[in-house]
């Protein structure tokens, strides 16, 4: 590594429509120049969900405005950049298509080459943007749309030790707080409301019966209906600590669950660290279990600051620089994937998210 690189990158897979312009020294260190992210949360607010058509016409309006004041934020120009990255899944493909094409424009009209990221892999190589972590390390990705225990080896090689059967985590959040008429996004609402309760109410841990690191979350929400439809059933409402109580509870089965399963992913794994990534990462339970699962295991934990925990584009410009290191370039035939599994050789996992079918 002798050179310094600087890619462009952009992310519309999801609800944020992000271009970020990251630099990689030429002793290997990253740093990012720019990052922004355009986020849609007033555009689906009414719908209780993101709107994939909706998202993809925002993402087309916006991608070029991002990439114009990532450029002017850095201070740089396309001529000062070694290359594009672009999202090219996994993801809502209406929202992956608007990066995929821009890149493809930019591509063609400069000359850059074009690196297509997965998503995933720009989530999973993060720590070593932040912290300069080696290979291998374990990543327990928790968002809205995501749930894998994966063992990072490399820029390109990742090996899946489990992941979620049925929704992700952050999904829970969000569909306990619209069960419990709590504000979107549901994370922060229902870590706050447990703030205030206890964890009283017996709620299951699914799957812990079970070997292995998979898990499911949707179990747990259907529990939390029954226990909220009981309490409903025997105050004639729901008393604001049972609230309370409902959230704490919730929360703590989230915790454990992950914890545990965190355990059994890092006796598998045979890494150097124990990196998180994902918007429930933000949750500060979570965080302090997994925290403590790390020690146990005599293991540093990373957790990137939030803002790139949660979707942005300078995970997607770090992993091409990944990529463009090891010389994996595209060309204009790149196409845009709804599906991209990391590790090509575990099974697919089921069911669909936020960001619509699950990689
Ligand atoms: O990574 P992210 O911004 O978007 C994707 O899903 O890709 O994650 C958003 C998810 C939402 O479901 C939100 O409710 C959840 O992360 N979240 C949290 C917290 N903050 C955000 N979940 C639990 N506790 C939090 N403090
Ligand atoms: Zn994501």
């Amino acid at each position: 590594m002798t050179q310094e690189v600087t890619v462009l990158g952009l992310e519309s897979s999801c609800d944020d429509t992000a271009a970020a312009v990251v630099r990689r020294d030429a002793g290997g260190r990253g740093a990012i120049l720019s990052n922004v992210v355009l986020g849609q949360d007033d555009l689906h607010a009414g719908f209780g969900g993101v709107v994939p058509e909706l998202a993809a016409r925002a993402h087309a309006e916006k991608i070029d405005l991002a990439v114009e004041r990532a450029l002017a934020a850095a201070g740089l120009g396309l001529a000062d950049c070694n290359a594009i990255a672009v999202t090219a899944g996994p993801g809502l493909i209406g929202g992956v298509l608007a990066g995929v094409m821009c890149a493809k424009g930019l591509s063609a009209a400069t000359g850059l080459p074009l690196l297509g990221v997965n998503h995933l892999a720009g989530h999973a190589l993060t720590p070593r943007l932040t912290d300069g972590l080696p290979f291998p390390y374990l990543m327990l990705l928790v968002s809205g749309g995501h749930c894998q225990f994966l063992r990072v080896e490399g820029p390109d090689a990742f090996a899946r030790l489990g992941g979620t059967i049925d929704d992700a985590p952050g999904e829970a959040f969000d569909k306990v707080a619209r069960l419990l008429a709590l504000p979107q996004p549901g994370g922060p609402s229902v870590e706050t409301c447990a703030a205030e309760g206890r964890a009283t109410v017996p709620l299951p841990r699914p799957l812990l019966d079970r070997p292995g690191c998979d898990l499911s979350f949707s179990g747990l929400k259907t529990a939390v209906l029954r226990a909220r439809d009981a309490a409903v059933a025997a105050h004639g409402g729901l008393p604001r600590e049972m609230r309370a109580d409902l959230c704490a509870s919730f929360q703590t089965a989230v915790a454990e669950v992950l914890a545990e399963k965190s355990r059994r992913a890092l006796a598998l794994s045979d890494v150097t660290a124990f990196a998180v990534a994902g918007g429930v990462a933000a949750n500060r339970t979570l965080r302090a279990a997994l925290e403590d699962v790390a020690a146990a295991a005599g293991l540093p934990f990373v957790a990137p600051p939030l803002a790139l925990c949660t979707d942005n584009a300078a995970m997607i410009a770090w992993a091409g620089i990944e990529r463009f290191d090891a010389g994996h370039f595209d060309d204009l035939t790149l196409a845009a994937r709804p599906r991209w599994p990391l590790d090509r050789a575990a099974a697919p996992m089921l069911g669909s998210g936020k960001r619509g079918a699950k990689a």
